[in-house]
């Protein structure tokens, strides 16, 4: 700022609240002495003023924000370039160091315990009850949004407390796809198989994969759909059925663990359209050391039973 400028507005404001105080002392006509039935003289629809003094707690009240003014201003930046003298803050208090002093503080309070655990092995910290509070506290902030408050997911979000998983379940993979993030690429078949092919196909899926009933009535032949499964899907989800984590193409053996949903349409819209789900990478935001944890978390949601932890 410009020296006009800085004493522009120094001026403007201590100028603003001398004038108050004049106005507020000028017009005070003293100690209020009992009920006075003076009137202003004037009347507005039957309304009179009393003409009475300034009530003592209104007016220690108005001084009170004029000294709250004059501390604020000395202390923090408000008068031009003048930096303010708050205590621990060199060169002058702004919201950046305050933020700074408080990640600084943060990381001399947290900073050895996280360390702590990134020593440790992924399985190990999932046994430890402290770290897993933590973990569970870093979940419900980051995570809950997507993968819900129990983790259990919801359509386009995959369950974290089962043990099928796209990518992986081991421990350091579940690392690597908090850390990094996961894009799915799902192809859409719709041109490629036609509408039979896709019907064909998605019966073949529900029924002799997902081992779940097919709706009385469904025209749909399932033999075919085996075929276009082997000559189509096998790649990507293997000869199986089975899943590929490498590229998190899923088990189709196990609907209960199907995000997209397991009703005929269901299936025939993933198939005819496609699925890029996406897991954000949280590397930039959290560090290595967070998501150390949150990986030992999501890891002992899916291994209760060797966990000591509660
Ligand atoms: C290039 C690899 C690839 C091929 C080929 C492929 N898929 Fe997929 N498929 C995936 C991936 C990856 C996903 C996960 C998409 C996501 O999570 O968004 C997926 C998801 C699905 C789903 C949804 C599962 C759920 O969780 O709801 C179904 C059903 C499916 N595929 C069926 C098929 C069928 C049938 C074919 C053959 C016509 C096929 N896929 C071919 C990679 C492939
Ligand atoms: C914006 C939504 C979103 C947020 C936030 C999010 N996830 Fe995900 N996550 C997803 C989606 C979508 C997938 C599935 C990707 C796919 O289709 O394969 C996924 C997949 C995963 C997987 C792999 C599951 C498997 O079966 O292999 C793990 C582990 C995971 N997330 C953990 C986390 C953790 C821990 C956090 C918090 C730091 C988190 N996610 C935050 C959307 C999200």
């Amino acid at each position: 700022m410009t020296a006009f400028w800085s004493w522009y507005i120094t001026l403007l404001t201590l100028g603003t609240l001398a004038a108050l105080l004049w106005l507020v002392f000028a017009t005070r006509k003293g100690e209020s002495k009992g009920i006075t039935e003076k009137t202003m003289g004037h009347a507005f629809d039957g309304i009179e003023e009393y003409d009475n003094p300034l009530p003592k707690w209104w007016f220690l009240l108005f001084v009170g924000t004029i000294v709250f003014a004059a501390g604020y201003l000395v202390l923090y930046p408000g008068l031009g370039n003048w930096k303010g003298v708050f205590p621990g803050y060199e060169g002058g208090w702004t919201q950046v160091k305050q933020w700074q002093h408080e990640q600084d503080k943060a990381a001399e309070q947290y900073g050895p315990i996280f360390a702590k655990y990134a020593a440790m092995p992924i399985d190990a910290v999932a046994q430890d009850a402290d770290a897993l509070k933590m973990g569970g506290r870093l979940f419900a902030t980051y995570c809950a949004i997507c993968h819900g408050s129990d983790a259990k997911g919801a359509v386009g979000f995959p369950n974290l407390t089962d043990h099928v998983w796209r990518w992986g379940g081991e421990p350091e993979t579940i690392k690597t796809t908090i850390l990094g993030g996961r894009q799915a690429a799902m192809p859409a078949w719709g041109e490629i198989l036609g509408d039979d092919g896709v019907r064909n196909v998605a019966a073949y899926v529900r029924q002799d994969l997902g081992k779940l009933k097919l709706p009385e009535g469904t025209q749909a032949d399932v033999v075919a759909g085996q075929q276009v499964f082997a000559s189509n899907c096998q790649a990507c989800h293997g000869p199986e059925g089975k899943g590929m984590p490498m590229m998190g193409a899923p088990d189709l053996t196990q609907p209960s663990a199907w995000i997209y949903g397991s009703s005929l349409a269901q299936l025939q819209q993933t198939i005819r359209y496609g699925r890029n789900g996406q897991m954000p990478a949280q590397e930039q935001y959290l560090g290595s050391d967070k998501v150390h944890i949150l990986a030992a978390y999501v890891y002992s949601l899916s291994n209760k039973a060797d966990t000591a932890a509660k």
